[in-house]
């Protein structure tokens, strides 16, 4: 049998990417392994969202080039967001690369595979989006199924590379989602979780669909278990969707929706379409109807000519709007962006640091004061992980409330995948302490 190893770098999309190639090269006699010394091919699935991300792919990419040289016969494949921006010119970059996969080209895995396997060198990522077809899917181990549900954006914010990376939106069929999803619960997945760049675009290319229903069709599957979706874009989140998810037993509370900046200036120039105002109605709706509702939020710190003011109001949003939890990310110029071609706009890079702290430090008072909310409170969680012994000798289980916030419960025994009935009795930082009632 030969080995796969898959390293990714990136989002939940390439998360779920993986194990949709493991499953394509299982039927291509690969078996997964987690140690690349030992493999026959090696993946690197990349990120592009920073340049740090990009960096990283190359440094990685750089090591198995040298054990090539020892072990011609390696196969070495570079996929993901940097193989479908960077194509043809990853070749002369990785001289020892075999096989440069476009986001958009996944599906071709197995025919391209045979092709590097014969000793062809192939680049596949012209912007076509791929046909699914019906694949075989390896998840990593847990109890949390990820369901892309759509791919793409179309919103062409300033500073963001992934409309060139993912293409246009674009919806799965519903019946392959649906069978998917019945194909985890089968397999014991206990939460599903919908994938997407902007989820509520889902349908918008379908006859008669939209996220709602789809939301009320895998609802309506047997079995006890739960649903989340990320990533909402704000202006995009309707009545409809809120009240579809307060009736729905098995949709969480908890809603991911990036603000980016508290700034309208910043917002104008970062082309979202909405200001502080709307997104602070947009949170405020969403508190009234839906209560203990989790809402976590992306910032970026020093987008080109902000000033300290404009950063500042950013800081005030946070806590203005109590958000639970927030992403946060230095400004990364990225090229083909417009926002990139303001190089005289740019903030230095200690300045863009030093905002990028104190954004981390506000996020940590927010989140504290978030927790704080449910200390005494009695929560369903569902178990994740047996965590085994903690730093004062006790046995540790994890799991997350509905409105996922992440509890560590004292407890022997190793329930994975079950719902228990906590009582909070602390809170921390990045997390609560509860006991099993
Ligand atoms: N579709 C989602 C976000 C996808 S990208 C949305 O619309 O919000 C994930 C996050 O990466 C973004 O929310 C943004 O905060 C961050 N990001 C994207 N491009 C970036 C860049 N050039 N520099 C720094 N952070 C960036
Ligand atoms: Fe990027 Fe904006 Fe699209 Fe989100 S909505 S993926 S930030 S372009
Ligand atoms: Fe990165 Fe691509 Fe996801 S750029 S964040 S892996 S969509």
């Amino acid at each position: 049998m030969k080995k796969v190893y898959i390293e990714t770098m990136g989002c939940q999309m390439n998360k779920s990417d993986a194990e949709r190639m493991y499953g394509m090269l299982e039927h291509l006699g690969y078996t997964q392994t987690e140690e690349p010394k030992q493999a026959d091919m090696l993946i690197i699935n990349t990120c592009s969202i920073r340049q740090l991300s990009e960096d990283k792919a190359y440094s990685a990419i750089g090591v198995w080039g040298k054990w090539k040289k020892k072990n011609p016969d390696l196969k070495i494949v570079f996929a993901g967001c940097v193989a479908q921006q960077k194509g043809q010119e990853l070749f002369r970059r990785a001289p020892y690369v075999d096989l440069v996969l476009g986001t958009q080209r996944l599906y071709e895995l197995p025919e391209l595979v045979k092709k590097i396997e014969a000793g062809e060198r192939v680049v596949s990522c012209e912007e076509k989006p791929y046909e699914e077809s019906d694949i075989q899917i390896n998840r990593i181990k847990s109890i949390n199924a990820w369901v892309p549900i759509m791919e793409g954006c179309n919103n062409f914010c300033t500073y963001c590379i992934v409309p060139y990376t993912r293409g246009r939106e674009r919806s799965r069929k519903p019946e392959l989602i649906l069978a998917e999803v019945k194909k985890a619960l089968a397999e014991g997945f206990k939460e599903i979780t919908l994938l997407g760049q902007n989820v509520d675009s889902y349908g918008k290319d379908l006859e008669g669909w939209n996220l709602s229903r789809l939301l009320k069709e895998i609802n309506a599957l047997e079995g006890k278990f739960r649903i989340r979706f990320v990533t909402s874009y704000p202006t995009d989140i309707t009545d409809e969707l809120i009240d579809t998810v307060i009736e729905l037993d098995k949709v969480c509370e908890y809603f991911h929706i990036p603000m980016q900046s508290g700034d309208d200036y910043v917002l104008k120039k970062m082309n979202r379409r909405y200001d502080f105002s709307t997104y602070k109605k947009i949170c405020e709706h969403i508190r009234t109807r839906i209560p203990d509702v989790t809402i976590t939020s992306d910032f970026i710190a020093g987008f080109p000519g902000e000033t300290e003011e404009q950063f500042e109001n950013t800081l005030k949003a946070m806590t203005e709007l109590e958000l639970d939890y927030s992403n946060t990310a230095a400004y990364s110029p990225r090229e083909k962006t417009v926002a990139a071609k303001w190089v005289d706009l740019y903030i230095p890079e200690n300045v863009k640091n030093e905002r990028l702290a104190r954004l981390n430090e506000h996020n940590r008072k927010c989140c504290l004061a978030s927790n704080k909310k449910y200390v005494g409170r009695e929560m369903e969680v569902l178990i994740e992980k047996f965590e085994g012994v903690n730093e004062r000798g006790k046995n540790v289980i994890t799991g997350r409330t509905r409105n996922n916030k992440i509890v560590h419960i004292p407890y022997d025994k190793d329930i994975t995948g079950e719902f228990v009935n906590v009582k909070i009795t602390n809170a921390r930082t990045w997390y609560l302490n509860g006991e099993l009632i």
